[in-house]
């Protein structure tokens, strides 16, 4: 008879995009990392980013906010995901702008129902799920998405850049919190086959019948957007001598 339970894998904490980054925690409630000590100042508190003192079952409250911390990294991930694809959806032009505005209507919705899960399982373990425009600019490590009006091609390469950033993200932490919340892996897992589709759809446009892509090489999304604009053949019928 076992009488002694495995230790269970620690989540460490997210690095990089994570929450805390830039302190922005500390600005927000000063106390957080602080004990509380009762008195007059903390009878008028009316909020808090701490950690509850709960999680879900099995999970220590440290693991539980390891978790969370992690999922809020993906939350802040998604949540500018969803912005980029409302913003390609009313910035395509040319021929193929109903295709592309229609394609990425339904990706939006997803995306955006899993925003919501994600910040679900945030407060679920525990933690205060932040996806407000300062919170996603203060976590995020990357700028805004490069491009305005542009053709549909262009998008699509950039897009395909997107997609590529936040799938590499999803499988990190699928991989940091195995063994320790299958349940938010499952969760990230289910996302993740989502959103390898999504990105499917998009490399379909890029892709050549021997399986080349017209973006391949581009490390920023104006040098993809660039790349498959080079490589576009010529327009039917335009002569060239
Ligand atoms: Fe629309």
């Amino acid at each position: 008879m076992a009488t002694k339970t495995e230790p269970t894998k620690r989540a460490t904490q997210p690095k990089g995009d994570s929450v805390g980054r830039s302190g922005s925690t500390s600005r927000r409630d000063p106390t957080a990392t602080t004990p509380v000590v009762p008195g007059r100042s903390e009878t008028r508190r009316v909020t808090s980013d701490r950690q509850a003192s709960f999680t879900v079952p099995t999970l220590d409250t440290d693991d539980g906010t390891a978790v969370a911390n992690f999922l809020q990294d993906r939350l802040v991930s998604m949540a500018d995901l969803a912005s980029v694809l409302k913003h390609i959806h009313w910035n395509v032009v040319g021929p193929h702008f109903v295709s592309i505005h229609q394609m990425l209507e339904p990706q939006y919705e997803g995306v955006q129902e899993m925003v919501d899960e994600l910040a679900e399982r945030v407060a679920t373990l525990g933690g205060v799920p932040r996806a407000l425009p300062g919170a996603i600019v203060a976590q995020r490590s990357w700028d805004d998405y490069e491009l305005g009006r542009a053709d549909a091609i262009a998008h699509l390469g950039a897009l395909d850049l997107v997609y590529t950033g936040v799938i590499t993200g999803h499988r990190a932490v699928i991989a940091a919190i195995d063994d320790v919340d299958p349940i938010s892996q499952d969760l990230l897992i289910g996302h993740t086959r989502a959103l390898e589709k999504y990105q499917w759809f998009v490399r379909s446009h890029l892709a050549d019948w021997a399986g080349g892509m017209s973006t391949a090489g581009a490390v920023t999304e104006m040098g993809a957007a660039r790349a498959v604009l080079d490589k576009r053949p010529p327009a039917v019928g335009r002569r060239t001598s």
